[in-house]
Protein backbone atom coordinates (compact mmCIF):
# COMPACT_ATOMS: atom_id res chain seq x y z
CA UNK A 1 0.00 0.00 0.00
CA UNK A 2 3.00 2.36 -0.28
CA UNK A 3 1.09 3.85 -3.25
CA UNK A 4 -1.38 4.56 -0.67
CA UNK A 5 -2.90 8.43 -2.15
CA UNK A 6 -3.66 10.40 1.11
CA UNK A 7 -2.15 8.58 4.01
CA UNK A 8 -3.28 10.22 7.15
CA UNK A 9 -0.14 11.67 9.02
CA UNK A 10 -1.65 10.46 12.35
CA UNK A 11 -4.18 7.42 13.63
CA UNK A 12 -5.55 6.60 16.71
CA UNK A 13 -7.39 3.19 17.49
CA UNK A 14 -9.83 1.83 20.22
CA UNK A 15 -8.62 -1.48 20.17
CA UNK A 16 -11.89 -3.03 21.38
CA UNK A 17 -13.07 -6.70 21.34
CA UNK A 18 -10.34 -9.05 22.94
CA UNK A 19 -12.92 -10.32 25.43
CA UNK A 20 -15.49 -11.33 22.71
CA UNK A 21 -12.80 -12.76 20.65
CA UNK A 22 -11.99 -15.31 23.17
CA UNK A 23 -15.20 -15.73 24.56
CA UNK A 24 -16.37 -16.62 21.07
CA UNK A 25 -13.80 -19.00 21.11
CA UNK A 26 -15.00 -20.85 24.62
CA UNK A 27 -11.26 -19.34 26.17
CA UNK A 28 -10.76 -16.89 29.14
CA UNK A 29 -10.85 -13.03 28.28
CA UNK A 30 -7.34 -12.57 28.89
CA UNK A 31 -6.13 -14.85 25.88
CA UNK A 32 -8.13 -12.40 23.65
CA UNK A 33 -5.73 -9.69 25.36
CA UNK A 34 -2.73 -11.80 24.81
CA UNK A 35 -3.63 -12.20 21.51
CA UNK A 36 -4.80 -8.32 20.63
CA UNK A 37 -0.70 -7.62 21.96
CA UNK A 38 0.16 -9.72 18.68
CA UNK A 39 -2.44 -7.58 16.70
CA UNK A 40 -0.35 -4.05 18.37
CA UNK A 41 2.75 -5.53 17.33
CA UNK A 42 1.53 -5.92 13.74
CA UNK A 43 -0.30 -2.86 13.19
CA UNK A 44 2.82 -0.58 14.53
CA UNK A 45 4.84 -2.81 12.35
CA UNK A 46 2.43 -1.98 9.32
CA UNK A 47 1.99 1.78 10.12
CA UNK A 48 5.52 2.13 10.41
CA UNK A 49 6.43 0.58 6.87
CA UNK A 50 3.66 2.97 5.39
CA UNK A 51 5.37 5.96 6.66
CA UNK A 52 2.53 7.12 9.30
CA UNK A 53 4.17 9.64 11.64
CA UNK A 54 1.71 8.74 13.93
CA UNK A 55 -0.30 6.19 15.78
CA UNK A 56 -2.29 6.32 18.88
CA UNK A 57 -3.30 2.73 20.49
CA UNK A 58 -5.84 3.57 23.10
CA UNK A 59 -4.78 0.49 25.41
CA UNK A 60 -6.19 1.54 28.87
CA UNK A 61 -8.63 3.58 29.85
CA UNK A 62 -9.15 5.44 33.21
CA UNK A 63 -12.43 3.39 33.85
CA UNK A 64 -11.08 -0.15 32.96
CA UNK A 65 -9.19 0.30 36.29
CA UNK A 66 -12.84 -0.68 37.51
CA UNK A 67 -12.45 -3.98 35.89
CA UNK A 68 -12.51 -7.32 37.76
CA UNK A 69 -9.14 -7.04 39.50
CA UNK A 70 -7.27 -10.51 38.17
CA UNK A 71 -8.24 -8.91 34.46
CA UNK A 72 -6.45 -5.81 35.20
CA UNK A 73 -3.20 -7.23 37.01
CA UNK A 74 -3.29 -9.88 33.70
CA UNK A 75 -3.32 -6.60 31.49
CA UNK A 76 -0.50 -5.34 33.50
CA UNK A 77 1.53 -7.92 33.31
CA UNK A 78 1.00 -8.18 29.30
CA UNK A 79 2.03 -4.35 28.78
CA UNK A 80 4.98 -5.13 31.26
CA UNK A 81 5.66 -8.28 28.67
CA UNK A 82 5.07 -6.04 25.58
CA UNK A 83 7.37 -3.04 26.62
CA UNK A 84 9.97 -6.06 27.13
CA UNK A 85 9.11 -7.96 23.64
CA UNK A 86 9.18 -5.21 21.51
CA UNK A 87 12.20 -3.39 23.21
CA UNK A 88 14.76 -4.07 20.01
CA UNK A 89 11.99 -3.45 17.40
CA UNK A 90 11.31 0.07 18.64
CA UNK A 91 14.57 0.84 19.29
CA UNK A 92 15.67 -0.37 15.95
CA UNK A 93 12.87 0.88 13.86
CA UNK A 94 13.38 4.36 14.69
CA UNK A 95 9.99 4.58 16.50
CA UNK A 96 9.38 6.77 19.23
CA UNK A 97 7.31 5.59 22.15
CA UNK A 98 5.23 7.93 24.26
CA UNK A 99 2.49 7.60 26.58
CA UNK A 100 -0.15 9.48 27.40
CA UNK A 101 -2.79 9.50 30.63
CA UNK A 102 -2.57 9.14 33.87
CA UNK A 103 0.76 6.75 33.50
CA UNK A 104 1.56 7.33 37.42
CA UNK A 105 -1.61 5.15 38.52
CA UNK A 106 0.42 2.13 36.46
CA UNK A 107 2.44 -0.04 38.95
CA UNK A 108 6.02 -0.13 38.84
CA UNK A 109 6.62 -3.21 36.80
CA UNK A 110 4.66 -1.78 33.94
CA UNK A 111 5.87 2.43 34.52
CA UNK A 112 9.62 1.15 34.97
CA UNK A 113 10.06 -0.13 31.86
CA UNK A 114 8.11 2.22 30.04
CA UNK A 115 9.52 5.29 31.56
CA UNK A 116 13.04 4.07 30.34
CA UNK A 117 11.72 3.20 26.97
CA UNK A 118 10.40 6.54 26.40
CA UNK A 119 13.49 7.90 27.33
CA UNK A 120 15.99 6.05 25.42
CA UNK A 121 13.33 6.31 22.38
CA UNK A 122 13.25 10.23 22.80
CA UNK A 123 15.24 11.26 20.58
CA UNK A 124 14.06 8.61 17.25
CA UNK A 125 12.33 10.72 14.43
CA UNK A 126 10.35 7.86 12.51
CA UNK A 127 6.48 7.31 13.48
CA UNK A 128 5.77 8.18 16.90
CA UNK A 129 3.43 5.19 19.02
CA UNK A 130 1.72 6.89 21.72
CA UNK A 131 -0.13 4.34 24.09
CA UNK A 132 -2.90 5.53 25.81
CA UNK A 133 -2.56 3.74 28.92
CA UNK A 134 -5.14 4.87 32.62
CA UNK A 135 -6.38 7.56 29.68
CA UNK A 136 -9.86 9.18 29.73
CA UNK A 137 -10.27 11.97 27.03
CA UNK A 138 -12.15 14.07 29.53
CA UNK A 139 -9.66 13.22 32.23
CA UNK A 140 -7.17 14.66 29.89
CA UNK A 141 -8.97 17.61 29.22
CA UNK A 142 -9.40 18.52 33.08
CA UNK A 143 -5.68 17.98 34.11
CA UNK A 144 -4.87 20.74 31.05
CA UNK A 145 -7.64 22.80 32.74
CA UNK A 146 -5.71 22.75 36.13
CA UNK A 147 -2.54 23.33 34.30
CA UNK A 148 -4.48 26.24 32.79
CA UNK A 149 -5.66 28.17 35.68
CA UNK A 150 -2.33 27.59 37.40
CA UNK A 151 -0.58 29.70 34.59
CA UNK A 152 -3.64 32.31 35.18
CA UNK A 153 -3.14 32.00 38.94
CA UNK A 154 0.64 32.54 38.59
CA UNK A 155 0.27 35.60 36.21
CA UNK A 156 1.90 34.13 33.09
CA UNK A 157 -1.35 33.73 31.12
CA UNK A 158 -3.78 35.87 30.31
CA UNK A 159 -7.50 34.84 30.31
CA UNK A 160 -8.46 36.52 27.06
CA UNK A 161 -5.16 34.71 25.49
CA UNK A 162 -7.06 31.26 25.93
CA UNK A 163 -8.13 30.26 22.47
CA UNK A 164 -7.97 26.59 20.37
CA UNK A 165 -4.37 26.61 19.85
CA UNK A 166 -3.43 27.96 22.96
CA UNK A 167 -5.43 25.27 24.56
CA UNK A 168 -4.20 22.27 22.63
CA UNK A 169 -0.86 23.24 23.72
CA UNK A 170 -1.61 22.07 27.37
CA UNK A 171 -2.82 18.68 25.96
CA UNK A 172 -0.23 15.35 25.86
CA UNK A 173 -1.09 15.35 21.79
CA UNK A 174 0.32 18.53 21.30
CA UNK A 175 3.34 17.52 20.11
CA UNK A 176 1.24 15.35 17.55
CA UNK A 177 0.20 15.93 13.84
CA UNK A 178 -3.53 16.50 14.21
CA UNK A 179 -5.41 13.59 14.22
CA UNK A 180 -6.65 12.65 10.95
CA UNK A 181 -8.04 8.55 11.52
CA UNK A 182 -9.96 7.25 14.73
CA UNK A 183 -10.64 3.56 14.01
CA UNK A 184 -12.53 1.39 16.23
CA UNK A 185 -12.82 -2.47 16.43
CA UNK A 186 -15.14 -5.14 17.09
CA UNK A 187 -18.51 -3.34 16.20
CA UNK A 188 -19.22 -0.52 18.80
CA UNK A 189 -19.74 2.41 17.55
CA UNK A 190 -18.79 4.83 20.29
CA UNK A 191 -15.63 7.13 21.67
CA UNK A 192 -15.91 5.38 25.00
CA UNK A 193 -13.63 8.48 26.24
CA UNK A 194 -10.67 8.35 23.93
CA UNK A 195 -9.16 11.89 22.65
CA UNK A 196 -12.47 14.02 22.93
CA UNK A 197 -11.01 17.40 21.72
CA UNK A 198 -8.35 15.67 19.26
CA UNK A 199 -11.05 13.77 17.47
CA UNK A 200 -12.69 16.99 16.19
CA UNK A 201 -12.23 16.69 12.50
CA UNK A 202 -10.83 13.09 12.80
CA UNK A 203 -12.26 10.64 10.11
CA UNK A 204 -14.49 7.93 11.79
CA UNK A 205 -14.21 4.26 10.81
CA UNK A 206 -15.89 1.18 12.87
CA UNK A 207 -14.81 -2.07 11.74
CA UNK A 208 -16.69 -5.16 12.74
CA UNK A 209 -13.65 -7.46 13.41
CA UNK A 210 -12.52 -8.20 17.07
CA UNK A 211 -9.30 -6.48 17.91
CA UNK A 212 -6.96 -9.84 17.79
CA UNK A 213 -8.57 -10.59 14.39
CA UNK A 214 -7.08 -6.84 13.09
CA UNK A 215 -4.07 -7.00 11.46
CA UNK A 216 -1.81 -5.35 8.59
CA UNK A 217 -4.45 -6.58 5.90
CA UNK A 218 -7.46 -4.77 8.27
CA UNK A 219 -5.31 -1.50 8.22
CA UNK A 220 -4.82 -1.42 4.99
CA UNK A 221 -8.88 -1.53 4.57
CA UNK A 222 -9.35 1.25 6.67
CA UNK A 223 -6.99 3.46 5.05
CA UNK A 224 -8.67 2.94 1.93
CA UNK A 225 -11.99 3.78 3.46
CA UNK A 226 -10.04 7.37 4.44
CA UNK A 227 -8.33 7.84 1.19
CA UNK A 228 -11.85 7.77 -0.01
CA UNK A 229 -13.18 10.07 2.33
CA UNK A 230 -13.37 13.94 1.18
CA UNK A 231 -12.81 15.82 4.41
CA UNK A 232 -14.19 19.45 4.05
CA UNK A 233 -13.25 20.78 7.60
CA UNK A 234 -16.58 23.37 7.32
CA UNK A 235 -15.54 24.34 3.84
CA UNK A 236 -18.05 23.05 0.31
CA UNK A 237 -16.85 20.55 -1.91
CA UNK A 238 -16.47 23.68 -4.58
CA UNK A 239 -13.84 25.12 -2.31
CA UNK A 240 -12.15 21.88 -1.67
CA UNK A 241 -12.02 21.28 -4.78
CA UNK A 242 -10.42 24.43 -5.97
CA UNK A 243 -7.99 23.99 -3.02
CA UNK A 244 -6.74 20.20 -4.66
CA UNK A 245 -6.53 22.17 -7.84
CA UNK A 246 -4.46 25.04 -6.90
CA UNK A 247 -2.24 21.75 -5.20
CA UNK A 248 -2.18 20.18 -8.59
CA UNK A 249 -0.80 23.57 -10.03
CA UNK A 250 1.81 24.29 -7.56
CA UNK A 251 3.73 20.77 -7.75
CA UNK A 252 3.15 21.26 -11.78
CA UNK A 253 4.97 24.62 -11.48
CA UNK A 254 7.63 22.69 -9.34
CA UNK A 255 8.27 19.56 -11.44
C1 LIG B 1 -10.34 -4.11 24.58
O1 LIG B 1 -11.05 -5.30 24.63
C2 LIG B 1 -9.17 -4.09 25.55
C3 LIG B 1 -9.39 -3.25 26.74
C4 LIG B 1 -10.40 -2.47 26.94
C5 LIG B 1 -8.35 -3.30 27.76
P1 LIG B 1 -12.16 -5.57 25.72
O2 LIG B 1 -11.53 -6.19 26.91
O3 LIG B 1 -12.95 -4.34 26.01
O4 LIG B 1 -13.06 -6.64 24.99
P2 LIG B 1 -14.65 -6.70 24.95
O5 LIG B 1 -15.12 -5.35 24.49
O6 LIG B 1 -15.09 -7.01 26.36
O7 LIG B 1 -14.94 -7.78 24.00
C1 LIG C 1 -12.48 1.28 25.29
O1 LIG C 1 -13.01 0.00 25.34
C2 LIG C 1 -11.15 1.29 25.98
C3 LIG C 1 -10.07 0.58 25.30
C4 LIG C 1 -10.15 0.01 24.14
C5 LIG C 1 -8.81 0.56 26.00
P1 LIG C 1 -14.04 -0.43 26.46
O2 LIG C 1 -14.38 -1.86 26.21
O3 LIG C 1 -13.50 -0.11 27.81
O4 LIG C 1 -15.28 0.54 26.19
P2 LIG C 1 -16.82 0.35 26.51
O5 LIG C 1 -16.91 -0.04 27.96
O6 LIG C 1 -17.33 -0.74 25.63
O7 LIG C 1 -17.45 1.66 26.19
MG1 LIG D 1 -14.60 -3.53 25.19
Amino acid sequence: MSDQPRLPRHVGIIMDGNGRWAQLRGLPRIEGHREGAQSVRDVTRAARRLGLEALTLYAFSSQNWARPADEVRALMQLLCDYLRDEHDEIMDNQIRLDAIGDVERLPPHVRDPLDALRAESAHHTGMTLTLALSYGGRESIARAIRAVAADVAAGTLAPDDIDVDRFGAYLPTTRLPPLDLLVRTSGEQRISNFMLWELAYAELVFVDVMWPDFRKDQLHEVLDQYAARERRFGLTSGQIAARAELTADDSDVET
